[in-house]
Formats: structure tokens, C-alpha cells, sequence
């Protein structure tokens, strides 16, 4: 049987900051849709993450830091003690065979719907700019729901949830967490001018509009140290939302960048490229030359094959590759990718909600 492990070193273990991977192959995050109205993991969630540990690092679905941060029915929270309890299962069960999981911390911002907040209050943002997208409900697909922006009085309580987030997670038993920045969700609604038209502290020059990300960074560290906290970036994606870029995309991440390098970051991990779609970047963006701002180890995200890992991986362009959609149907993804052996693909209806199929269903190779 082949053994691709003699031709890379992404097989090999790695250290993240402080977090020691047994292989550089990274589960990315993945919403799923299967906890439940409260936001607490279950037993399925608990099955579903122990058959995927042979990944060197699991990234938590993206997970809502509070009531006002949810976007998406049936998605898992961190806020209460009950959703403490039900992540601590797994990653009780993650750490007995051996695997590591951090918590994507996420707050959707503008992402979000009326039916899902609190009080059917209107979704927050920097701005009172509608995303133009669908979000997911409990009555099924809808519209994003028109955003009001918030008052700068209120940006301490939004760093205060990433603060409570960031201690519940480490309470419930994570290796770290990465901070969602990506994706057009409220931390990148504050960083693109195209969705912050703020005139505040936290709006306006590229400072301001980093301001906010680097406050959650400072909070976030305070809790677990640099070197056990990551951050996601996706500087020239349009999803969600179909949201435009920012008018300078090297000056407004680059700045980011440099100034995420002083907490001494465990990694910076990108999608390259548009999420899920294409690893097409506009002719002004660099991305090599942005992610060699950074101090730190970097994880590349988006459409890789194998193939692709390795050569970029050569070439040092990676530290680690995380994998999306390919850990969905084949949650012994690391074995089959060594051995060379065939992948099975989730069809988009296993994506999201449907409990154990399409789920937790997919068998091991040659099982
Ligand atoms: C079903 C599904 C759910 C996703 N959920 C998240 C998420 O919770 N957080 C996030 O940052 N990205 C999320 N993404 C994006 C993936 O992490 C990844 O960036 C994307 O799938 C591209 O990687 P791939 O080509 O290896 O799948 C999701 C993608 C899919 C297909």
C-alpha cells in the first residue's frame, strides 16, 4: 500500500503555538446543524467529533458566543453551564483517544434573523447595512433581517461575550480556541469598509476598523495566553452575504496582521481564496505576502486536494492544511489521504440538520 507519508512531512507532528498536533491535517470548522434550540451538544455531536480525532487538530463548528451572536437554527452555544456540560462530553471524549479540539468562536453579526434573537430584537452590526443572504430559522430559509448598529457604549458587552465565551470554553475542556474573523461575520463586518460606515472609534480609518478585533484578541488571550488561541481570516471572500471586499485589501489586513503578531498567536489560518467556491484572489491581493506578516505558524484553508497540500506544504507556503467538506464524508480523512485511499463526498443535502444521516453514518475505509 502507498505511504504518502514518505513524500511530506504533513503527516508529522506539529506544535501550534502550544498546542501539539499529532499530524499538520486540520479539520476546519464546519456548522453541522445538529445540537439543539438551546445550543447544547449531545451525545450524536460527541460520536460524530470522536470518529474525526485522528485529525491533527479539530476546529469546533463555529459555536455562539450569546443569545445575540446566533444567526443559524439549531447551531451550539457557549454561554450557559449546560452548554459547558455538553462540550466538556466531548472533548472528554476527544482527549481519551488521543485528539486535540479548539472552539471557533463566532458572533454573526448582521447574519442573522429576527426570529433568533432575543426578544425578535433587530441583529447587530457596525453599520445598518442588510447582508444580502439567507440564514436558517426554525420555520426553515429566510432573509437576513435588517441590522441596526450598535451604539459604541455597547462594544464593551460585545468584547465582554468573547471574554465569557473564551473562560466557558476553557472550562469545558478545549486545547484552545480560534477567534471567527472570517467570513463576513461580525468581526469582518467591523474590518471592511464596505460594511462598517461607522464614524466612531470604530469606525473610519483602517485603525478604528481593526479596533474591535484586536480588543476580542486582547480578551480572549487574557483568558488562554497567545499560544493557545488562533484566528481565521478570509480577506477576499464575498460569502456570506454576498458581501464586497474591503477598497484596500492589503493595507486593512496587512495592518491587522502585524498588529495580531505582538499576543503571539498559537496561528493565523485563511481561506484562500472564496469560501467553498474557488481559490480565485484579485489581481492587487497577495496573499503570500500578507501571510508573511505574520510572526506565527499558518494554517491554509480552502478547495485543497492532497496534491496541493503537499506541493504547497514543499514549498513552505503552509504549516498545516485544514480540510472542509472531505472530513464530512470521510472521518478517517488522515488514514485515507496517507494510504492514498479513495474519498467518499457528502452531497449538500448532508450539510446542515438531519441528525444522524449523513452524519455520523459515514463508514471507515474499507470497513
Ligand atoms: C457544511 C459547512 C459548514 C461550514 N461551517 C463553517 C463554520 O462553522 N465556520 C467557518 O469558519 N467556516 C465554515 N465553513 C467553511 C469551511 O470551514 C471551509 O472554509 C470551506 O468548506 C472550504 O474548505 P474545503 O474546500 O476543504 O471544504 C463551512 C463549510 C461547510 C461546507
Amino acid at each position: 500500500m502507498a505511504d504518502n507519508s514518505i513524500r511530506t512531512d504533513l503527516f508529522s507532528p506539529i506544535k501550534l503555538g502550544e498546542i501539539e498536533l499529532a499530524n499538520r491535517i486540520v479539520m476546519a470548522p464546519l456548522t453541522r446543524g445538529r445540537t439543539n434550540e438551546e445550543g447544547v451538544p449531545n451525545d450524536l455531536n460527541v460520536t460524530y467529533y470522536v470518529q474525526r480525532t485522528s485529525a491533527g487538530l479539530i476546529i469546533s463548528e463555529a459555536t455562539n458566543i450569546s443569545a445575540q451572536g446566533r444567526g443559524y437554527a439549531m447551531t451550539p452555544g457557549i454561554w450557559t453551564e449546560d452548554q459547558v456540560a455538553g462540550w466538556k462530553k466531548i472533548t472528554d471524549a476527544i482527549h481519551a483517544v488521543g485528539g486535540k479540539i479548539v472552539m471557533q468562536l463566532w458572533h454573526v453579526g448582521r447574519c442573522s434573523h429576527v426570529d433568533l434573537q432575543p426578544n425578535r430584537d433587530a441583529p447587530v452590526a457596525p453599520s445598518a447595512i442588510k447582508a444580502d443572504g439567507n440564514v436558517y430559522t426554525n420555520n426553515g430559509i429566510a432573509e437576513a433581517s435588517m441590522p441596526r448598529a450598535l451604539r459604541t457604549e455597547e462594544i464593551p458587552d460585545i468584547i465582554e461575550q468573547y471574554r465569557h465565551a473564551a473562560e466557558c470554553a476553557k472550562r469545558a475542556g478545549f486545547d484552545g480556541v480560534e477567534i471567527h474573523s472570517a467570513n463576513n461575520y461580525l468581526l469582518e463586518q467591523f474590518l471592511r469598509d464596505s460594511t462598517n460606515h461607522r464614524t466612531d472609534q470604530y469606525g473610519g480609518s483602517i485603525e478604528n476598523r481593526a479596533r474591535l478585533i484586536l480588543e476580542v484578541v486582547e480578551a480572549v488571550t487574557g483568558v488562554w495566553g497567545g499560544g493557545r488561541v488562533g484566528i481565521r481570516l478570509s480577506p477576499v471572500t464575498t460569502e456570506v452575504g454576498n458581501t464586497p471586499l474591503d477598497s484596500d485589501v492589503m493595507a486593512t489586513y496587512g495592518y491587522l496582521i502585524q498588529q495580531l503578531n505582538k499576543f503571539k498567536l498559537a496561528y493565523l489560518h485563511f481561506v484562500e481564496g472564496t469560501t467553498q467556491k474557488n481559490r480565485d484572489v484579485p489581481k492587487n491581493v497577495d496573499l503570500e505576502a500578507l501571510r508573511s506578516l505574520f510572526d506565527g505558524a499558518y494554517i491554509g484553508n480552502n478547495n485543497y486536494d492532497l496534491e496541493l497540500a503537499i506541493s504547497r506544504r514543499a514549498e513552505g507556503k503552509i504549516d498545516a492544511v485544514a480540510f472542509g467538506r472531505p472530513f464530512i464524508a470521510n472521518p478517517d480523512l488522515v488514514e485515507r489521504l496517507r494510504y492514498g485511499l479513495e474519498l467518499a463526498e457528502a452531497t449538500y443535502d448532508t450539510h446542515y440538520g438531519n441528525g444522524a444521516k449523513g452524519y455520523t453514518d459515514w463508514p471507515k475505509a474499507n470497513s
